[in-house]
């Protein structure tokens, strides 16, 4: 039987799926039941930590949009598919995770917490991206930034005395760098495929990279103001702990990107003056 290209990548992706699931399974997996210590919340930590936990928490919490886009995203790939529907599971755990520790800790109560969730509900997060690939890049970076982000702040808990947030993020910190691990792995297989169209796409996705909760959490920039004391992410620490991470494990070269860049730069110039003519 011949195989085209299409196939060999779908085998390719069903086969870092199956790796991935078989160590998340083995090494990974966390009970929001037996492996929290709920016991060791500190009740006299700060609002601060609190604000941090339900900020990120809020953003977890459009799971529902991320699922429906992603999945119909990739559906005609096998092994994607099935990510998607194990990445839903992964990632429920973190909103639920958190907002357990803001009422178990006394920060909010339950009618706060579900308050909160319908004002979540009223907006919709929408896909930054359009295509499979674009979304993957997407993925690789928001996962890695993300993981960033958690690990700043497990170190803010421990600060606080809170044990249990601590083992909160340490958790979750573990799958968002599982995550972005897989989605470097599938990007490894479109550079080959095609390595130009794949950094084209990759400096499309630096230039325009939000987190996504921009927009739809309520005070955002508030929020994000509170946090920077704690540890955001600003630029510096992007190129640090973000930009140059991916590049390194993708093996693409700072060189290499910064071109790619230019000419994406380039590309929006010409369209832009033929958008003006
Ligand atoms: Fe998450
Ligand atoms: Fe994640």
């Amino acid at each position: 039987m011949t195989q085209g290209p299409v196939t060999r990548i779908e085998e390719q992706l069903y086969r870092i799926y199956m790796e991935f699931f078989e160590t998340a399974e083995r090494e990974r997996r966390w009970s929001l039941f037996n492996d929290i210590p709920w016991d060791k919340v500190n009740p006299s930590c700060s609002d601060d930590l609190a604000l941090c936990a339900e900020t990120f928490a809020s953003v977890e919490m459009y799971l529902p949009d991320y699922v429906a886009s992603g999945i119909n995203v990739v559906r005609p790939w096998f092994g994607r598919a099935w990510w998607q529907a194990n990445w839903g599971y992964e990632e429920s755990k973190h909103s639920l995770a958190l907002g357990e520790w803001l009422t178990r800790s006394g920060k909010r109560t339950k009618d706060q917490w579900f308050d909160h969730y319908n004002v979540i509900a009223e907006k919709q997060w929408e896909a930054p991206f359009k295509t499979a690939r674009q979304m993957t890049l997407y993925g690789v970076v928001q996962e890695q930034a993300t993981f960033v982000i958690y690990v700043k702040h497990r170190d803010f808990a421990k600060r606080e005395g809170d044990e249990c947030l601590y083992t909160i993020y340490d958790f979750i910190a573990r799958d968002e760098v599982a995550h972005t691990r897989f989605y470097q792995q599938v990007v490894k297989v479109l550079l080959a495929e095609d390595r130009e169209g794949t950094l084209a796409d990759l400096a499309k996705v630096f230039a325009e990279f939000r987190m996504p909760g921009v927009d739809l959490v309520p005070d955002y920039d508030e929020r994000i103001l509170q946090m920077r004391g704690q540890g955001g992410v600003d630029r510096d620490l992007f190129i640090r702990k973000v930009y140059l991470p991916v590049l390194k494990y993708l093996d693409i070269s700072r060189h290499e990107m910064l071109a790619a860049q230019r000419r994406a730069l380039q590309e929006r110039q010409d369209a832009r003056e033929n958008a003006a003519e």
